[in-house]
């Protein structure tokens, strides 16, 4: 049975009569509170978040979805649709429970100290973000369970605050130092538009992106290698040393001169060579993106994969075969740019492609990885989505 169709919820993606119904399916009644927070690729601006620089994300149509009501008893039991991982507390409390709690349970613990107390609930959660692909599930699983907070409560935190707090809780509870970016796209973005975030100063502008005869094309590897746990942290590290040697303490008070200049080992000069120069090119990506100048964007995006390849070396060899393919192509058969992106070590790579191309790109890169790696790629146009939102759902109207 179908309470809720989808001229019900005009306002938010299909996704979410899915959470709604699978919901009603479970629990035998119809859920009161549903969020739903998107994933995001980056168009450039790699590994520079944590390092003040700028970047150039869209959300994706691709979402976790979140379907709850009030606990029927006084403990809060949290289902992953699909699976049979299950999270029963009285606390928030991560411990004990399963791996993913933490994105879950961490951001709900953190809205308690801004005041939102949500009280036991019933919830079901379900994602078409795939995981562990460079598309901010995480971030995604995050905000989606904040934005829940704030309808149960009746409250909003502020869109910076919402990112921060997700992005903290993505520290102190998953133990990753991730940057802002994540986070901040999927609270904060718009349909039909990329932003443009300054997380130095934690502001960020819209650049329209959309309508047009150019689209995104995501390739999923599907290889994702296992050494990228420690890397992250360790690349900030190189990043922080580099400065420190440098003797500043913002990427954005050098240039390309003072790196120059300065005595550094070959590992933190080429990090450093890397945030500048993708500082730089972020910049121009930004204004080639308002011109609508592809070939100029597609070209930064190229010089991204390079560096982040050669100098801050984040990819690998999948990620390396699925953009020369692409690169291949090249805009006369519609492909303007590609790179790698997200934190790398597999994942996805992003193209910037003619829309009317879009078949023939797939095919074209599906048959070759396959070909030269023997993997299977997931292949598919995304479009720039808005960032999160939340509904009380009203009972249906009694004609
Ligand atoms: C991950 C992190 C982000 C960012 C990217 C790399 O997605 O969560 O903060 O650092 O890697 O650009």
């Amino acid at each position: 049975m179908t309470l809720l169709s989808s001229s019900a919820t005009p306002q938010l993606p299909r996704i979410a009569d899915q959470a709604f119904n699978a919901f009603l399916n479970r629990f035998g009644h119809p859920p009161l509170w549903l969020s739903v927070a998107p994933g995001r690729v980056n168009l450039i601006g790699e590994h520079i978040d944590y390092n003040d620089g700028y970047v150039l994300p869209v959300a994706i149509d691709r979402y976790t979805a979140i379907a709850a009501a009030p606990s029927p008893d006084d403990s809060t039991h949290i289902v992953s649709h699909g699976t049979t991982d299950t999270i029963r507390t009285h606390d928030f409390q991560c411990i004990g429970q399963p791996h993913w709690a933490a994105y879950v349970l961490g951001p709900l613990l953190l809205c308690r100290e801004q005041g939102l107390h949500p009280g036991p609930f019933t919830a079901l959660i379900i994602s078409d973000v795939p995981r562990g692909a460079g598309l901010s599930s995480s971030a995604a699983l995050e905000v989606a369970s904040a934005t829940l907070a704030e309808v149960i409560c009746d409250r909003s935190l502020g869109s910076i605050e919402k990112a921060r707090l997700c992005q903290r809780a993505e520290h102190d509870y998953a133990h990753v130092p991730c940057g802002i970016m994540d986070q901040a796209t999927s609270v904060a973005a718009r349909a039909n538009a990329a932003l443009l975030l300054d997380c130095q100063a934690e502001t960020w502008k819209t650049i329209p992106f959309g309508q047009s005869d150019v689209c995104l094309l995501i390739a999923n590897t599907n290889v994702r290698h296992s050494l990228a746990d420690g890397q992250y942290a360790k690349r900030r590290q190189q990043c922080d040393q580099a400065l420190r040697a440098i003797g500043a303490s913002s990427y954005r008070d050098i240039d390309l001169d003072a790196l120059e200049s300065a005595t550094l080992d070959d590992i933190p000069y080429k990090r450093a060579r890397h945030v500048l120069g993708e500082i730089a090119r972020t910049r121009e990506a930004a204004g080639a993106l308002e011109r609508a100048d592809w070939v100029g964007l597609g070209q930064l995006m190229n010089e991204s994969h390079h560096s982040l390849r050669d100098d801050y070396q984040v990819s690998c060899a999948e990620l390396d075969k699925m953009a020369s393919i692409a690169w291949n192509l090249g805009p006369t058969r519609g492909v303007f740019g590609s790179r790698m992106t997200g934190g790398g070590f597999g994942g996805c790579t992003v193209s910037l492609i003619l829309s009317r191309e879009s078949a023939a790109i797939t095919q074209h890169l599906q048959n070759s990885y396959r070909e030269e790696t023997g993997i299977e790629a997931e292949i598919f146009v995304v479009e720039p989505s808005d960032g999160a939102q939340g509904i009380r759902c009203e009972p249906p109207q009694k004609s």
